[in-house]
């Protein structure tokens, strides 16, 4: 009883919160109209047909007058029937996939279970015909074509990024673009396929411990399903810590100047997409020539690169 007040107490100081900092963008941030949205995703180079797996900042945009569904219709306009758009739902009730493994009883359940990955996929997660797949941490959200491809055989792969997961079938699709709006190249989870795919051969040993954690599907089946948490000090140096605004910069450059990198505004916020077969392959290709995302500045600097 004094639990569920709690709650309710604790949910509606939430959507006060939420009003007033949306009520201070609409004052203080440039107008955004959904069809400018999606003038400027077509001038950025998002075609219709395109698979775009999508990590985002609304507040970047500016206010986006019809808050995060406009984005949402946004892209799907700027895809269309033919294309798909993933979000990422992951779902971390530990804060890190090392103390989500810690907690006693939990079982994620989508129907039950939001995500912690901001607004854009809080909504899209609502929307109507997304598909979710079923991960305990890192559950995806798809919408499109091949929605239901694209998610349904996460909770059978060997892992995270593995055969069957939304990121090896992204890989398949035949125009994939990993796409930033209003983010810099720091929370993008398209790195991590790399990791996966190179096993033992990536550079550094970017994994500790393995888990299964279960899940619960529509038909309240039970699966286990594994999980591996990250090397604690390394993801202290990695590109989306807060103190690696260098990595960030370093990538965004090295992209750009390879010519896979598209950058432009979509709205008001510095937006980017990469090619998802061009990301993986110039990903290994850094990373032979010893260059991750867990690079340290000595590394990175022009003496220490072989061309
Ligand atoms: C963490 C992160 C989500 C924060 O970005 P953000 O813009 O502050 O947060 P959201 O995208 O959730 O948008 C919410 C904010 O939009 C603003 N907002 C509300 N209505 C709005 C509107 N109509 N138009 C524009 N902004 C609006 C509010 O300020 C709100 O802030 P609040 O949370 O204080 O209420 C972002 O920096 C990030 O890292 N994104 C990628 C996440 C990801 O994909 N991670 C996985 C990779 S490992």
């Amino acid at each position: 009883m004094l639990r569920s007040v709690k709650n309710l107490i604790k949910s509606a100081l939430e959507q006060l919160n939420r009003q007033r900092s949306a009520q201070k963008v609409k004052q203080e941030a440039q107008h955004i109209s959904q069809q400018q949205l999606v003038e400027d995703l077509n001038r950025l180079g998002i075609e219709q047909g395109d698979t775009v797996f999508l990590h985002s900042s609304l507040r970047s945009l500016g206010y986006v007058e019809g808050g995060p569904a406009a984005v949402i219709a946004a892209l799907q306009q700027s895809v269309g029937p033919d294309g798909n758009i993933l979000l990422p739902a992951y779902y971390l009730p530990g804060g890190t996939i090392d103390a989500t493994c810690q907690l006693e009883d939990y079982q994620f359940d989508p129907r039950i279970h939001g995500t912690h990955m901001g607004r854009l996929p809080e909504t899209f997660l609502k929307s109507a015909g997304v598909k979710r797949s079923l991960h305990p941490t890192h559950s995806v959200a798809a919408w499109g074509k091949d929605a239901d491809y694209l998610t349904n055989g996460h909770h059978q792969a060997p892992s995270v990024f593995g055969e069957g997961s939304p990121w090896q079938r992204f890989m398949e699709m035949p125009q994939a673009k990993v796409l930033g709006l209003g983010i810099s190249m720091g929370p993008v989870t398209f790195y991590h396929l790399l990791e996966d795919t190179l096993g033992d051969a990536f550079p550094l040993p970017v994994w500790e411990k393995k888990h299964q954690l279960p899940c619960i599907d529509a038909n309240d089946k039970v699966w286990q399903v594994p999980v591996r948490s990250y090397n604690k000090d390394l993801a202290r140096q990695r590109i989306d810590h807060p103190s690696r605004d260098d990595l960030r910069q370093y990538f965004m450059k090295e992209f750009q100047q390879a010519g896979y990198l598209k950058s432009g505004k979509v709205g008001a916020g510095d937006s980017w997409f990469i090619p998802a077969s061009d990301f993986l392959r110039h990903l290994k290709q850094l990373s032979s020539e010893g260059i991750t995302i867990y690079a340290n500045p000595e590394q990175l600097s022009p003496d220490a690169k072989p061309k």
